[in-house]
């Protein structure tokens, strides 16, 4: 059995000191025994809020990382960065970093390898436009995202793995996959993973999902054979993602 894997997507929201407030807020909401459950903070929180959730379940996430071990590339955050303050999840590849970043399939996959070397997750986001959709290549469309973000990624790395499939036109727009959207593609990901491995590291792998999840949605989702939790945005930020996480 899978344990499911609820993460917090705060994005560019809440500064250190909101930070604090809002974890001391989610901080008894979020108590769980069935799932993980991780607050993607921005960068520079992401101390704060490592002391802030000591002693509870909660674990803390970066948004994004650099590929690179240090060096001149002014702005960016390299991996050790992440690890040495105790950072254990890193969002790659959020279709915001590939629509405003330039994020490709190949920075995404060098990001998934460097990660995986330093002994961070990567939560792997893939997803596809409305016009994707309405063209019937939703799924080629995922299985090349994903087939290449693995591209050299061990089986032993693969099966710890998180992915998040999280179609672009149901993020932030208050319009939610259907169960049956939402559970048809994360099972073509997990054959994907099966395809490009074996079962056993398939079965292993985390599928989210994510894209306008709330307490409401939270519960049909969650129970889906092929999803094992969410990546979750603007209700990440409210008492509502104590729901998400306890759905049951
Ligand atoms: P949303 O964002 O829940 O606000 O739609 C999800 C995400 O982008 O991870």
């Amino acid at each position: 059995m899978r344990r499911k894997i609820i993460a917090g997507n705060w994005k560019m929201n809440k500064t250190p000191s909101e930070t604090v407030t809002l974890i001391n807020e989610l901080k008894p909401l979020v108590a769980s025994e069935e799932a993980d459950v991780v607050f993607c903070v921005p960068a520079i929180s992401l101390t704060t809020a490592l002391e802030a959730v000591k002693g509870t379940n909660i674990a803390i996430g970066a948004q994004n990382m650099y590929y690179e071990e240090s060096g001149a590339y002014t702005g960016e955050i390299a991996p050790n960065m992440l690890t040495s303050i105790g950072v254990k999840y890193v969002i790659i590849g959020h279709s915001e970093r590939r629509e405003y970043f330039a994020e490709t399939n190949e920075t995404v996959n060098k990001k998934v390898i460097k990660a995986f070397e330093h002994g961070l997750i990567p939560i792997v986001c893939c997803g596809e436009t409305l016009t994707q959709r309405e063209q019937g290549i939703t799924i080629d469309f995922v299985r090349q995202q994903i087939k290449i973000a693995f591209l050299n990624v061990t089986p032993d790395q693969a099966k710890i793995a998180v992915i998040a499939y999280e179609p672009i036109w149901a993020i932030g727009t208050g319009k939610v996959a259907t169960t049956e959207q939402a559970e048809e593609v994360c099972k073509a990901i997990r054959e994907c993973i099966a395809e490009i491995y074996d079962d056993a590291t398939a079965a292993g792998v985390r599928i989210q999902y994510g894209g306008s999840v709330t307490a409401a949605s939270a519960a049909d989702l969650f129970s889906q054979a092929n999803i094992d939790g969410g990546l979750v945005g603007g209700a990440s930020l409210k008492a509502d993602f104590g729901k998400i996480v306890n759905y049951k």
